[in-house]
This record gives structure tokens, C-alpha cells and sequence, in this order.
């Protein structure tokens, strides 16, 4: 069931910038105009102002900065799949929250949305910085029951799904770097981190990590992190609406996941992973753990592995590692 408040918020964005009367919002409430005007005052403590005009109705002139739940809902499409939002100012890590909620007996599928985290996490151990800068820090939790085998090629598939809902949205191009990097003009944009518990060979949980540089000035970030990573805002110009955009990504997320767990994704992967591919026909070199393979990036297989032509010419195909574009 849908809050008041959410039911109130959903009407007005739907009309924007048009007035929607009292009546028909109290209409669409079952209830009174002084409860309609009661829930208006709920809003307006989160940081809401409405302009309201006697004959017309309300609009909505202001809105909370920052991630609000409300609005990330508000903002859903109305055929989205139904998933639980908790949104907290301030978490260790989204995916260890999402741990918890998990072990706590929460149904699946849901999202956790962080302003912040205080202990975010990247791959190999890393720090993911995550100030309360008006970025993204999402971790969906799902429960597949897929054979261990197939989740080779999720993150990547997610990956290239995001990338084209990037590509839309803020009308840029960007790029995927083999396995989990998101990329944009030569700089990391995003990371996502996909943990798994696995049951007798299946995937019995299925924690999807995303961050991704938003509206963070650049110069905000620490000087090691500015040289090699930039934000969606400083790439369009301009800051980015960071509620509707996690709106969007849940909607794609969930769109993604469902074609992967019915199989029905295998026909456009290809095409969406080459288009986004940042490493195809380059030099890259490949790490895993102190060894290094260096060679021409051809794509990835079936599996997901990455394929590295060494100098003899013959294809190697990795199926973990982390990777580097080799300028020269
Ligand atoms: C990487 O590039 O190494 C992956 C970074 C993943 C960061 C995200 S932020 C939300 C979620 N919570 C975490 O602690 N990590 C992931």
C-alpha cells in the first residue's frame, strides 16, 4: 500500500508544473481536504514546499537536496517491479547492510540507497570513497537460485545495462571496463561489487553493489581519486536530478535481472557488451594477483571471460583478473 504522502508526491510530479486541485488529490485519498492538508504538512517537514492557490490547487516548488525515499518512489515507473526501498543517511556499507537485512529475514528483492557510507567497499579489499556528496551507493539483494556457473557474465550484463541507461539519460558515452569498471572520457565514473552466498550450488543470495559519482565536485574528491575518476555531473556540465536517476537505475536493474534469471538476455548481450566495450582491439594488461598478461583486448566469450592476444597471436581467455589499458 502506497503512503499518503508517496500518493500526494506522485500526483503533483505526474501534473508539474501545473496546479493538481485539492479535490482530486483528496479524491484519489479517500479523504477529506484537511487530511490531504495534514499529509502536505508531513512532506513539508522533509523538506518540501508547495505553492498553493485558492481555486487552482497545489504544485510543488521545492524539494529536498539529496537522496529522499520518497522521491526515489515517487519517481518509479508505474510498471516497475515492486521492490522495498530503505534509504539510510548513513551506513559501513551498503552491501553489509544489505547482509544484515538479509540475515534479519527481509524479502527479497530490495534496495539499500546510503547517503554515505563510512566503510564503503571495492573490490580487492579497496576503499570506495563515499562522502555524503550527493552520489549513488546501492546494493540490490536478490535470491536467483541459479547454478553457481551462470552468474559468470551477471555483472557484466548489469554493467552494459547501465551503461545504456547512462547513455540516456544524461547523454553521454559511456564505457565498461572488463569485469566491473564504469567509465567515462578516460575516467572511472562507478564500480559495482557483486558478492553471493552459495547453497549446494546455487545462489541462494545475490548482493549487487553499485557506486556511482553523481553530483560530487570533482575537486571534492581526495587528489589520488580526482586524477583517475570523474562525476556524471562534471562530465554533462551540469548536476544531475540524483532521486529520478536512482529512480531509473532501479527500474533497469530490476528490468536486467529478471531477463537474466529467465534467460531471455543471451540475444542482446553481445551487441550491448561490444558497444560499450572500452577495451576491444586495444593494448590492455591483465593482472591477477602478481602475475600480469599483456596483450590486444578481443572481447569477452560466451562465459564472460575476457580475451587477451598475446604477442604469438593466440587467444588467452581470462575469467578473473583485473585490467589496464596500456596507453601506448
Ligand atoms: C569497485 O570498483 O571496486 C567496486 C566499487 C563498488 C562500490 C559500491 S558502493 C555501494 C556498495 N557498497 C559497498 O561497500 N560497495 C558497493
Amino acid at each position: 500500500m502506497n503512503s499518503p504522502e508517496l500518493v500526494i508526491l506522485r500526483e503533483l510530479l505526474d501534473h508539474e508544473p501545473a496546479f493538481v486541485s485539492g479535490n482530486v488529490l483528496a479524491g484519489k485519498l479517500g479523504m477529506s481536504r484537511v487530511g490531504v492538508w495534514m499529509h502536505m504538512g508531513r512532506l513539508r517537514e522533509q523538506g518540501f514546499e508547495f505553492e498553493a492557490v485558492r481555486s487552482r490547487g497545489y504544485r510543488l516548488v521545492k524539494r529536498p537536496a539529496g537522496l529522499n525515499p520518497l522521491l526515489v518512489q515517487a519517481h518509479l515507473k508505474p510498471n516497475t517491479r515492486q521492490i522495498d526501498v530503505l534509504c539510510l543517511p548513513e551506513v559501513d556499507s551498503t552491501n553489509d547492510e544489505a547482509e544484515r537485512q538479509l540475515a534479519s529475514g527481509r524479502t527479497t528483492p530490495f534496495v539499500v540507497l546510503a547517503r554515505r557510507q563510512t566503510l564503503g567497499r571495492g573490490r580487492f579489499g579497496r576503499v570506495w570513497h563515499s562522502a555524503d556528496n550527493g552520489n549513488l551507493y546501492a546494493s540490490f539483494v536478490f535470491r536467483p537460485h541459479l547454478e553457481t556457473g551462470r552468474m559468470q557474465t551477471f555483472t557484466l550484463w548489469m554493467g552494459a545495462n547501465l551503461c545504456e541507461l547512462l547513455a540516456n539519460f544524461c547523454h553521454i558515452e559511456p564505457g565498461i571496463k572488463w569485469p566491473n569498471d564504469l567509465y567515462f572520457a578516460g575516467r572511472k565514473i562507478g564500480g559495482m561489487l557483486t558478492e553471493a552466498r552459495i547453497d549446494a550450488d546455487q545462489i541462494r543470495d545475490l548482493v549487487f553493489g553499485l557506486g556511482l559519482n553523481v553530483n560530487s565536485p570533482r575537486a571534492a574528491l581526495p587528489p589520488e581519486l580526482a586524477r583517475q575518476a570523474t562525476t556524471l555531473a562534471d562530465s554533462t556540465g551540469h548536476p544531475l536530478d540524483l532521486n529520478r536517476l536512482t529512480a531509473a537505475i532501479i527500474g533497469r536493474v530490476l528490468s536486467a535481472y529478471e531477463q537474466f534469471v529467465e534467460d531471455s538476455h543471451r540475444s542482446t548481450f553481445a551487441d550491448l557488451w561490444n558497444r560499450f566495450d572500452l577495451l576491444r582491439g586495444k593494448p590492455v594488461t591483465l593482472a591477477q594477483g602478481a602475475r600480469r598478461f599483456a596483450g590486444i583486448a578481443g572481447g569477452i566469450d560466451d562465459e564472460g571471460s575476457l580475451i587477451i592476444r598475446g604477442e604469438n597471436g593466440r587467444p588467452q581467455r581470462f575469467h578473473a583478473g583485473e585490467t589496464t589499458l596500456d596507453r601506448h
